[in-house]
């Protein structure tokens, strides 16, 4: 009578072994929650009922692995899809999607290698949006974030809860529609706040959210600031020459150094936070100024959409789209395309190498 076990097993329990040591080794992340807007949603909107910030159909996606529209504001993946690849976590599923319907919290696995909160639309301050349910304001994301931080309490023990937590990534990536939004036309902010007090105020609420967030478990936070958002096809269609808003720029960059002067901050205030912060700023500046070295050939129009600059309408079934989505800076009016955040990705996670061990 042999005492060797079938071969099956020998192998199968070999390479679940190696398996678990290259998890062991790799996995110094074990998670991320994301937070943010439309750079990183990837289907919180599409629970919106009432939200028109939505993008789950076509032209959306084409280039998706699926080929299909997902909710993400792009050709394909976004810079979440991309970042997580990096960090060799799956793309985290969006929050709304957990908890619809007939699903409860309490009985998906999926939030311990990371949710995402991010929404369309969203700003750091509640705006009019919510008044017409179009986003989940970051207030709201971080208010979804506790009740998932309960769940994870209870799965896992409070020790082992905050140990996972301790490890996890933070992204948050959000603050555009704030500016975009006091420098519309006539806005109830601009009436209210200097351009100076607005960005304060953003910068001020951010970092009772990010408090939050470290009250409840976070301690390595990956941001970013906004990006040269005046350059947008959006901002650009209201110049006849198609110049950027140089306006919005201005508070951007002021906005930006409001952001970095916060983590400085929080940093002193609790030294055990990690922080690596990307200035997307001068990412976006590089492919507007040097968009040969990226292979861009077109950085003013949008890819979808209708009208000067595609940026009349947005992308939508009837809109045009072109057939290059690896020369264009933007798919539509707002947003990068596939490729743009690729790029965007890989300048976050190169900015957040001394967070990932
Ligand atoms: C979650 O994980 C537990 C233990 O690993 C398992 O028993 C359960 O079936 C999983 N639930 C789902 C919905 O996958
Ligand atoms: C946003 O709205 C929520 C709920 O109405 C409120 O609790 C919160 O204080 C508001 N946040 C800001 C920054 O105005
Ligand atoms: C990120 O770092 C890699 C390796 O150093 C480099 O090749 C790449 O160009 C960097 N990417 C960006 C967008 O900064």
């Amino acid at each position: 009578m042999t005492t060797r076990p079938p071969l099956s097993f020998i192998t199968s329990s070999f390479f679940s072994v190696l398996l678990f040591a290259a998890r062991g080794l790799c996995q110094s992340v074990p998670a991320m929650y994301i937070f943010g807007d439309s750079l990183v949603d990837v289907g919180n909107n599409n629970y919106l009922s009432l939200s028109i910030a939505r993008a789950n159909f076509a032209h959306n996606g084409i280039d998706f692995p699926t080929g299909k529209p997902t909710g993400r504001f792009s050709n394909g993946k976004n810079a979440a899809d991309f970042f997580a690849e990096k960090v060799g976590l799956p793309s985290p599923a969006p929050y709304l999607s957990l908890v619809s319907k007939f699903k409860k919290l309490s009985s998906s696995n999926a939030t311990v290698t990371g949710v995402s909160f991010a929404s369309g639309g969203a700003g750091i301050l509640n705006g009019t949006d919510e008044l017409f349910r179009q986003s989940i304001p970051l207030t709201k994301q971080v208010g979804y974030y506790s009740l998932v931080h309960e769940q994870l309490v209870q799965q896992l023990g409070p020790d082992e809860a905050q140990a996972h937590l301790s490890k996890s990534l933070f992204l948050v990536i959000i603050g555009s529609n704030d500016l975009f939004g006091y420098f519309n036309k006539n806005s109830k902010a601009s009436k209210e706040y200097t351009p100076q007090q607005y960005v304060d105020l953003m910068a001020s609420t951010l970092k009772g959210l990010l408090q939050r967030l470290y009250e409840l478990g976070a301690r390595k936070f990956v941001v970013s600031g906004v990006g040269v958002i005046g350059c947008c096809p959006a901002q650009r269609k209201r110049s006849t020459t198609s110049d950027c808003n140089v306006e919005v720029n201005t508070w951007s960059v002021k906005y930006n150094d409001g952001l970095k002067a916060l983590l400085q901050e929080l940093k002193t205030e609790s030294s055990d936070i990690q922080y690596s912060y990307c200035e997307t700023y001068d990412v976006m500046n590089n492919f507007i100024e040097h968009p040969e070295a990226y292979g861009f050939t077109e950085i003013k129009e949008a890819c979808c959409g209708r009208g000067y600059l595609k940026a009349e309408f947005p992308c939508t079934p009837i809109s045009t789209y072109c057939s290059n989505r690896k020369n264009h800076i933007f798919w539509d009016l707002y947003h990068p395309t596939e490729y743009t955040s690729s790029i965007f990705a890989d300048s976050v996670y190169n900015a957040s190498q001394p967070l990932l061990n």
